[in-house]
């Protein structure tokens, strides 16, 4: 043991004033805030351009830079962070830099926001601030122009929903240095220039120009690289003067010892030395030291986890030591992990290859561990300490033989090896009155290996499911190389992280070879043990996982052996198990024709609200400020999924701070029985509940905090009651909401079967997962009432204000006319706010109505996913009749959906689904009955496509297994089957002006099909761990709401005596750019300007009755009624503009006035020749169909089941676009969305197969654990192109609907992945059909690539477990 000097002289802190400074703006730090956030401080400052996407630092949205001046780099520090998890005072005596202090509208945008709004890399926009934060930090931070690569890994900690992010890769990879030819000021010229991309709406080198203006008609490809800022302009003359410079006063300024407190007593002390650490540790021995808080903000946000005195040690110079020793590096517990990445970098290129191989193992490991924001902040420390079972460096501490250096108060040192120092769950080897100094890293010896394993669900910024640490140390002897030291450590496992004890005795003093190898596999089966019951689950890939990895440390060793005397070489296809993932740089192609009409129709113009979203400046519904009197509200929620409430106890809730008021069912003015279709819900429960999380009240408090906190104490009595938990239940239950059978067919099933026609008959099942909305923006609503409650109003994040309006109507029982919804603008919907999010603005309404005060809820996102449905899972029992040559003759379809506890649109969901349940096949004689199943979940609800893909996937799974059946390629199938022109359905429409072969054959040349089977089938012949697969899929899609009387659209325009034009409509701008492609309708309509056309909000007092903003028609019926009040007005000028030749609209606006012409007109449209009927089955539901084909080619890894997707080429059918930069933007888009339904987002309920969940919880509930595409997630090269020449004759300027038609064409990459794992089971000679889920996670596509590593696990028919 050792001990530390006490050589600090003056230990006596000396406690100032705490500041910061914000976007250049000193701001004195009030005592007392130790429980806040840097986020909840800058929204409260008003900097509401800093978003709240989730509060646990998954999402990105609350990006800010900070700034700080090292003292002894002497230079000021950069880095970007998540605001949402940052104490407030850990930024004491630092700059905040937020979107706001970037740059805005009046002062000039950054050139960064620039980019980002001309390259349509910003939709709904909510995400937007956090992607131009990242970027600018990196920027700030970077000495020389950041790599493509570095730019795409800044952002791995940054999620949008919307874009697909190749907008944002293009956007931001123009400051990128890969070129120096580009970075001369030429460029920037080119932004007035001919040569501007129309998809992007910057300078591009496609060539291509947007205003040939003699030409109506071009076609443009803009594939190759385009730079229309230069870096130098970013760091140098054009906008140095406008940057906000580091602020003096902190240059000067020493860092002072901090003691603050906060909510609840909380202490926060900042100590600058380590005996003042130690001080403190001495005086509160239960204290939580604290350096990146990324792990205590969850414990304390999420868990709940009180702590009573925080000692933030992030300045403790001791603590923070990186250094190069003789024989390894030192280094301090409070170090960064971004600190030591870049550190540990430097170290490899100074320092031998033998010395290293640790080095670069824990460089690989940070590569895939968090995003940056996290790495900039989350300490080594805190990752040590906090002995996560999952972490990721603490198996490689254990396996490289580091040793930790333990202090206690007095200053006493000890030293434990890592592999010591994990004494159980979350326990470590430290003592109340000691903590972690810092780890000692050796050097590796000659011949010494370390290498790193993680398989997460998704690579980018996820925790691990199993992750490894490993190193051996041969020595040569007599010949052989022996093993003389080892190390098997895995993460994900058990408890703590787990040294393989048995297999490290083993290995140690045996020869390297394959006879080691097996014998090793063997004992490590039973040396590594996960209980069936294990949390977490997926019990037999990590059991899978543990031998894949050692089996590829094998190779890896032996391939950095290779050429040494003894040691066997391994054969060129295996080197396939131990290449390292490389991603290069997105490479995307946008390929469209632009029709102009008129003025603006037709031109690729950038979403109206982009430069607002880019700069912060645009607001959402949790950016409007709560009125002095405003209170918020928080919901008490069923913990049981099906219970009887015995009790309801609020008094402790009453005594909360803060608390004012709680409200049930008996408070309810009006009617407590709600719903959208069918009243069938209650908004708060009164006797029964019938899913965890439904809504039983509502309490207010005077802050979001106090209100959940006395939510949290309403303590309420159950008696619980059997649980419907799956779609097989419900089956089994027969548990379906009433009067939902359905059925729809055409020919005759059974005769067809029975008459010996089909050659071929199979049958099979297919599940297909939920999806959750995962939209940026939580639920919020801001209610208040006028005139003592005799109005209310509302500002709601909606897609459907006409439902807020009419739920509160109801539930206060108020006219609807007294009722007034509005909606600015929406972060994301995708369905998820159809109607759910109605039922939490009538809750909220309640409390505002009876206390006549506003009141604001905003879901916290574990809530909102938890309570607010999702999309829903489906069951298909199929039978299908086909001939030898492929041929379909009969199916015979059972559908099922889980509707969760009430309706909803349940029933509509599952029409569609059996609509769409032919995709693009011609079945002569097709039955399909479908069931509407009641669980004991959260009602599910509207997603994109609205149960189209889940029917299309069924068809496309049945069509896959004859193809298999007959050995013959999908292709082949589905060509042999397509409908085509005239085709009538099965539900008696007939297909006209169908484009589905056209579609087709174009993607097939343009992914020029053949050669790339052949690419794909040479690759796998010569890699044997590693596989291709490609696969091409068509659809079609059916425009319209099926229910007829929703197909209706009302629109206001006012002209302004100035030229100018107000359009109100009842469509919601939620990033899918209806309100601009609307107003280009406008300003064609009156031949002037876009410019000239504004569109405010949508609101209910201006445009009643609207659908809501949903089924993809929204620009044809909006844009149709809008036409039809222009044309309105216009006509009712004429008469003026025929007398005059007027040189400007404004002056022609002004002269209609003067001769009092009504200037403003309402406009109405339905959708014409719709006449579908249940009672017969047959009909029109559809006006017309959008078509369209993708194609997809993936790579697996056979042992570890991750994947990337290498390319994609996706071709639709949009008629001529209203604005294909805005089409083009929801087909990238939707086909990343669908990209995360077929292969990454998988949601977790506590239902049979998860026994691990509480029954009816959902475990998924927030970015953490449900995993939505990344960056890192988008295909290599993503080619977008729009058929051309086809006109659609049925909607408005012969545009086609676009939202949801793209969704289901991801469904290419699940099949490309189904390709490469029938190739990885050929390898073991299982060649027949094999059934996969939806999504085909890594753990799916794992266990389908049976191996000597699945074996001892599994049978052949396993089947990994899915909520459905
Ligand atoms: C979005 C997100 C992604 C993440 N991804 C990953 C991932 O990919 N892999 C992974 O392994 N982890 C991940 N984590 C977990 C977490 O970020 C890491 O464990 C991180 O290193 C914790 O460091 P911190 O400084 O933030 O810890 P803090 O929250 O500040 O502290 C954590 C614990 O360590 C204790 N502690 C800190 N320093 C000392 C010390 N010197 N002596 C004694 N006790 C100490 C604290 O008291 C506390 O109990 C993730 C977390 C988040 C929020
Ligand atoms: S809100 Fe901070 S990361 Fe999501
Ligand atoms: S634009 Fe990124 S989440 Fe909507």
């Amino acid at each position: 043991m050792g001990s530390l000097k006490n050589q600090e002289e003056e230990l006596e802190p000396v406690v100032e004033e705490a500041i910061l400074y914000v976007n250049g703006i000193r701001k004195t730090l009030a005592d007392g805030l130790a429980h806040m956030t840097l986020l909840e401080y800058l929204r409260d400052i008003g900097l509401t351009g800093t978003k709240l996407g989730c509060g646990e630092g998954g999402c990105g949205a609350c990006t800010v830079m900070v700034s700080h001046y090292d003292k002894n780099l002497k230079k000021c520090m950069h880095y970007a962070i998540n605001a949402c998890l940052a104490p407030l005072y850990s930024v004491e005596g630092m700059h905040v830099i937020t979107v706001e202090g970037v740059g805005n509208r009046r002062h000039g945008l950054h050139p960064i926001q620039e980019s980002l709004a001309q390259s349509h890399g910003s939709q709904c926009g909510f995400c937007t601030p956090g992607f131009i934060m990242s970027m600018y930090a990196l920027l700030r931070s970077c000495q020389t122009p950041p790599s493509e690569e570095l730019i795409e890994e800044c952002l791995a900690g940054n999620l949008c929903r919307c874009t697909g992010y190749r907008p944002i890769v293009d956007a931001f990879r123009v400051f990128a240095k890969t070129n120096d030819v580009l970075y001369t000021d030429s460029s920037l010229s080119l932004q007035g220039g001919d040569s501007i991309c129309p998809s992007t709406g910057k300078p591009c080198s496609c060539g291509s120009s947007l205003s040939d203006r003699d030409t109506n008609k071009q076609s443009v490809t803009c594939g190759d690289r385009y730079e229309p800022v230069s870096y130098s302009e970013v760091d140098g003359s054009r906008y140095t003067d406008k940057e906000l410079i580091f602020p003096p006063e902190l240059l000067l300024r020493k860092s002072t010892y901090l003691k603050l407190s906060g909510f609840g007593g909380l202490k926060w002390y900042r100590p600058l030395r380590l005996q003042q650490v130690l001080e403190l540790k001495m005086k509160y021995s239960d204290a939580k030291l604290l350096v990146g808080n990324t792990e205590v903000g969850i414990e304390m946000r999420l868990k709940r986890m009180q702590y009573k005195v925080l000692i933030s040690i992030t300045h403790v110079p001791e603590l923070n030591v990186l250094s190069v020793k003789d024989d390894g590096l030192e280094i301090g517990s409070a170090v960064k992990l971004s600190e030591l990445l870049n550190f540990l970098r430097r170290i490899v290129k100074e320092r031998g290859v033998d010395e290293t191989y640790s080095c670069k193992a824990f460089i690989e490991q940070l590569k895939w561990f968090a995003g940056t924001q996290i790495k900039n902040v989350a300490s080594v420390g805190g990752n040590i300490c906090t002995a996560s079972p999952i972490s990721d460096l603490n198996p490689l501490w254990m396996a490289a033989g580091a040793k930790f250096q333990i202090i206690n108060c007095k200053g006493n040192i000890r030293t434990v090896l890592a592999e010591n120092f994990f004494l159980g769950y979350r326990k470590v080897d430290l003592t109340q009155g000691e903590i972690l100094l810092s780890v000692f890293l050796p050097w590796t010896r000659s011949f010494e290996f370390v290498k790193e394993f993680k398989q997460a669900h998704r690579r980018d910024d996820d925790i691990a499911l199993v992750n490894a640490g490993m190193r051996v140390h041969l020595e040569e002897k007599g010949g052989k190389w022996v093993i003389s030291d080892a190390s098997i450590v895995y993460g994900g496992v058990a408890p703590l992280s787990l040294s393989a004890l048995k297999t490290k005795e083993f290995l140690i003093g045996k020869c390297w070879n394959q006879e080691l190898l097996q014998d090793a596999l063997k004992i490590l089966q039973k040396d590594i043990i996960i209980n069936e019951d294990a949390p977490g689950g997926m019990v037999e890939f990590r059991k899978s996982l543990t031998l894949s990895f050692f089996f590829k440390f094998f190779l890896w060793v032996s391939h950095q052996m290779d050429g040494k005397k003894s040691v066997e070489s391994i054969g060129l296809s295996h080197l396939s198990a131990i290449q390292s993932f490389h991603r290069p740089p997105v490479i995307g192609s946008q390929d469209y024709e632009v029709i102009k009409h008129g003025t603006a129709v037709g031109s690729p113009e950038v979403h109206l609200s982009a430069r607002l979203q880019v700069t912060g400046e645009a607001e959402y519904t949790d950016d409007v400020p709560i009125p002095p009197s405003g209170l918020h509200a928080a919901l008490i929620l069923s913990r049981k999924a099906h219970a009887r409430i015995l009790s309801i106890d609020d008094s402790e809730a009453k005594a909360s701070p803060g608390f004012a008021g709680i409200f049930l069912a008996k408070d309810v003015p009006g009617d407590n029985k709600i719903g959208p279709v069918v009243v069938d819900e209650e908004l708060f429960a009164t006797e029964f509940v019938t899913c965890v999380g439904q809504v039983i009240g509502v309490v207010v408090g005077d802050t979001h905090e106090n209100a959940k906190l006395a939510a949290r104490k309403v303590h309420i009595d159950y008696e619980e009651l059997p649980a419907i938990l799956s779609i097989q239940d419900a089956i089994n239950a027969k548990s379906f909401h009433p009067n939902t059978e359905k059925c729809l067919g055409k020919g005759n099933v059974d005769l067809c079967f029975q008459s010996g026609q089909c050659d071929k008959i199979l049958e099979g099942e297919v599940q297909v997962g939920g999806q959750e909305h995962f939209y940026l923006e939580p639920n919020s609503s801001l209610i208040w009432t006028m005139d003592c409650g005799n109005e209310v109003h509302m500002i709601s994040s909606t897609q459907a204000p006409q439902k807020h309006q009419k739920y509160i109507a109801h539930v206060l029982d108020l006219p609807m006319s007294k009722v007034v919804c509005k909606t600015k603008r929406i972060g994301g919907g995708f369905g998820g706010k159809e109607t759910r999010s109605a039922f939490l603005a009538a809750a909220a309404s309640v409390p505002s109505y009876l206390l006549n005060r506003p009141v604001k809820i905003t879901l916290d996102r574990d809530i909102d996913m938890m309570i607010t449905g999702q999309r829903h899972s489906f069951l298909g029992k199929y039978k299908v009749g086909f001939t030898n040559e492929g041929k379909v003759l009969a199916l015979d379809l059972e559908i099922y959906n889980n509707a969760g506890n009430s309706m909803d649109l349940s029933l509509a969901v599952l029409e569609r689904a059996m609509f769409h349940s032919d995709n693009v096949y011609e079945i002569p004689n097709m039955r399909i009955v479908g069931r509407v199943c009641f669980t004991n979940y959260p009602s599910n609800t509207a997603f994109r496509g609205f149960g189209g893909p889940q029917g299309m996937i069924i068809a496309e799974n049945w069509i896959q297994r004859i193809a298999v059946e007959l050995k013959k390629s999908p292709e082949e199938i589905k060509e042999i089957n397509f409908q085509g022109e005239g085709s009538v359905l099965h539900y008696g429409q007939q297909l006209l002006h169908c484009t589905l072969s056209q579609v087709w054959n174009e993607l097939k040349i343009s992914c020029d099909f053949l050669n790339a089977r052949k690419e794909v089938n040479q690759f796998n012949v010569n890699n044997r761990w590693r596989k291709r697969g490609i696969a091409i899929v068509p659809n079609k899609f059916g425009i319209s709401f099926t229910a007829k009387f929703m197909n209706q659209a009302g629109a206001l325009v006012h002209v302004y005596t100035d030229g100018t034009v107000l359009v109100t409509h009842g469509g919601v701008e939620m990033g899918q750019g209806l309100h601009t492609k609307v107003a280009q309708i406008a300003a064609s309509a009156f031949n002037i300007p876009l410019s000239s056309v504004f569109i405010s909000e949508t609101s209910t007092d201006k445009v009643p009755n609207s659908s809501p903003t949903a089924a993809s028609a929204s620009s044809d019926i909006y844009g149709s009624a809008v036409l039809d009040a222009c044309e309105q007005i216009k006509a009712r000028m004429a008469p003026i503009a025929s007398e005059h030749n007027f040189d400007s609209f404004a002056k022609l606006a002004n002269a209609c006035y003067m001769a009092r012409i009504d200037l403003s007109a309402h406009g109405f449209y339905i959708t014409p020749e719709l006449d579908f009927d249940w009672k017969t089955g047959k009909g029109n539901p559809f006006k017309y169909y959008t078509y369209g084909a993708a194609f997809a080619e993936v790579e697996i890894d056979t042992l570890t089941g991750d994947f990337h997707t290498r390319a994609a080429n996706v071709i639709l059918d949009l008629g001529y676009s209203l604005n294909p930069a805005i089409d083009v933007g929801q087909i990238e888009g939707a086909f990343i969305q669908g990209l995360g339904w077929v292969a990454l987002e998988e949601l977790k309920w506590g239902d049979a197969a998860h026994k691990w969940i509480p029954p009816g919880c959902l475990y998924t509930c927030g970015p953490g654990s449900y995993k939505i595409p990344s960056m890192n997630d988008v295909p290599f090269k993503f080619n977008v192109s729009l058929l051309k020449g086809h006109p659609n004759v049925k909607a408005i300027h012969s545009s086609k609907a676009v939202g949801e038609p793209p969704f289901f064409l991801a469904s290419a990459v699940f099949f490309a992945i189904k390709d490469a794992i029938t190739a990885a089971r050929a390898e073991v000679g299982c060649n027949d059909w094999f059934p996969l889920d939806n999504p085909a996670t890594p753990e799916r596509i794992r266990m389908a690539c049976l191996d000597e590593f699945t074996a001892p696990f599994i049978s052949s028919d396993f089947h990994p477990k899915l909520s459905v």
